[in-house]
């Protein structure tokens, strides 16, 4: 994915946004493969909760802290589920009139989804399973583990 976008943003830079905090382990390893010029910041939504299941109520709980006017953003996501947040996020980031707006998930429940989000990078489809690990959490646990596993309850 590194090197996909590194190609089609040659000569440019782009402008990294993880949404906290299941995006960070991705966010930090995809930057390190990318070869242009990159700044990064961070945002928060409320999701889940200490839920599993999506409320459907998107919040923002940290906003940026620079313009993104002009600026070629991409939004890196650790999985996109529903889309809702997605699709929230693209809507609000839209407004903000960036160059370019596109979505990096490392992973996507493609059946999942309840709203149209396609995202413009994607590491791997799964089947709608609970994960965790890489970063991504149930109730703040696991966030740790090294790989992607999935959750058995
Ligand atoms: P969506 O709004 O339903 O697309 O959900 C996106 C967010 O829900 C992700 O950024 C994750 O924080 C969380 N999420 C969705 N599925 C999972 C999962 O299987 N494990 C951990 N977090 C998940």
């Amino acid at each position: 994915m590194a090197g996909q976008i590194s190609e089609e943003y040659r000569g440019q830079e782009v402008f990294l946004i993880g949404v906290l905090k299941g995006a960070v382990v991705f966010l930090a390893d995809l930057m390190r493969f990318l070869t242009v010029p990159v700044e990064i910041d961070f945002m928060a939504v409320s999701s889940y909760g200490k839920s599993t299941v999506t409320s459907g109520v998107v919040r923002i709980l940290k906003d940026l802290e620079t313009s993104i006017e002009n600026r070629n953003v991409i939004i890196v996501e650790d999985i996109v589920d529903t889309g809702l947040t997605l699709s929230y996020l693209m809507d609000n980031l839209e407004t903000r009139k960036p160059a370019s707006l596109k979505i990096c998930t490392l992973l996507d429940k493609v059946e999942c989804r309840q709203v149209e989000v396609t995202p413009d990078y994607r590491g791997f489809i799964i089947p709608d399973k609970f994960v965790v690990g890489y970063g991504l959490d149930c109730a703040e646990k696991y966030r740790n583990i090294a790989d992607v596993c999935v959750l058995h309850r």
